[in-house]
């Protein structure tokens, strides 16, 4: 896990609500699950039903189905369901590990991101940045 992070305690209305962008199998949602609070919420986004399935199943087996919640989707096309986020409809933390590089709209991807964000919200990615493009590989090798 190389990019979650202990949030600070509570926001200042009482509860913390987390996404994590491209989740996987929810390695780091369910981790940071223990930080959000029994009030809090981790949203876990993935765009593959198979990596939903097993996050669901390993929060099911770690207790964590209740704060805890995993949908299929893009990260450039995510909405979150307002009975999880509740009226302000945005997260007070966006976490990303290992995503963005493949998304193909990633401009689009971090203004959903922002978009997604509360004022003063953080935004925490860990990801693969890559200066020289392809051909210079080739060139070199
Ligand atoms: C390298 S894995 C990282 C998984 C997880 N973040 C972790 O650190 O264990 C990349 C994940 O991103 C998901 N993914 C790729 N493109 C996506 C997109 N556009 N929207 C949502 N998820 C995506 C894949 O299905 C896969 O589960």
């Amino acid at each position: 896990m190389c990019s979650s992070s202990k949030p600070r305690v509570c926001s200042s209305h009482g509860w913390y609500v987390q996404v994590d962008l491209g989740c996987g199998t929810g390695t780091d949602a369910l981790i940071t699950a223990g930080f959000v609070g029994s009030e809090g919420r981790v949203i876990g986004v993935d765009l593959t039903p198979e990596m939903v399935k097993t996050a669901q199943a390993n929060a099911h087996a770690l207790g964590l189905s209740d704060n805890v919640t995993f949908l299929v989707g893009q990260i450039d096309d995510v909405v979150l369901p307002p009975s999880l986020v509740s009226a302000r409809n945005s997260a007070d933390m966006v976490i990303s590990n290992g995503v963005f590089n493949l998304t193909d709209d990633k401009a689009r991807a971090f203004q959903l991101a922002y978009d997604l964000l509360a004022p003063g919200g953080r935004f925490q990615l860990a990801d693969v940045v890559k200066y020289e493009g392809p051909s210079s590989f080739k060139k070199n090798d």
